[in-house]
């Protein structure tokens, strides 16, 4: 299966109709926390089963993964998980699915493609753009996490990020978890490849004023 797409493609710019919270979830009341760049879910699918006290929502632009992990969902009739299909900048950009962010307690990027030739930068996806659009709707108090194995991608995204005067940093010792969309402290997968392979994490949080 190819591993990138190019996010900036015109097949992406046509968006999936998104259902409504209450459509997605079997009750739209609990904290909801949005991932971005999901790849097949299983992180998603580990928060679920661990924590049935919060909704999860992945964003992955590769279709066949939200395909597969669609069916999945529905298999295992599982009520607190759901996916959508597309590049996350035109999905949470477009007015039908402005109440995401609204709703969402948190935002994770995690791992997030590189993008490492400086002309194909702006297929990152963590771009001032997207920064503003997100915390223009995010609620005061809800969260954004970034996590990555390549300090050059998390220098600029942390730039980015600080850049935008709606947020404030926070450091991941000073941070409870307990109460957060992943108290257990779960690994993505990349993650738990970066852990095994002793590579270092660069992770960061930042608080909605
Ligand atoms: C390196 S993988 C990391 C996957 C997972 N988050 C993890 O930590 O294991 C990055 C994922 O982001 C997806 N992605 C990249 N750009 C995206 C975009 N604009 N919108 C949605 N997903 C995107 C890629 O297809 C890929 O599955």
């Amino acid at each position: 299966m190819r591993q990138h797409v190019n996010p900036l493609s015109k097949n992406f710019h046509e968006i999936e109709r998104i259902p409504s919270l209450m459509q997605m979830f079997d009750n739209a009341e609990l904290n909801l926390h949005l991932d971005i760049g999901c790849a097949a879910g299983e992180f998603l699918f580990d928060l679920a089963s661990d924590n049935s006290n919060w909704n999860y929502l992945g964003i992955e632009i590769r279709e066949k993964l939200v395909k597969t992990a669609k069916s999945k969902v529905q298999k295992k009739e599982i009520k607190n998980l759901y996916f959508v299909f597309g590049n996350a900048y035109n999905i949470l950009n477009d007015f039908q699915s402005e109440f995401i962010v609204k709703n969402a307690n948190s935002i994770s990027f995690n791992f997030p493609d590189p993008w490492f030739k400086k002309r194909h930068y702006k297929r990152r996806i963590i771009q001032p753009e997207f920064i503003s659009i997100l915390s223009n709707s995010m609620k005061k108090g809800s969260f954004i996490f970034i996590k990555t194995d390549v300090k050059d991608l998390f220098d600029y995204m942390d730039c980015i990020i600080s850049s935008n005067l709606n947020f404030i940093k926070i450091d991941k010792k000073d941070f409870n978890y307990s109460a957060s969309f992943n108290p257990n402290k779960l690994q993505t997968n990349r993650e738990k490849y970066v852990i095994n392979n002793q590579l270092d994490i660069f992770e960061r949080i930042y608080f909605k004023k």
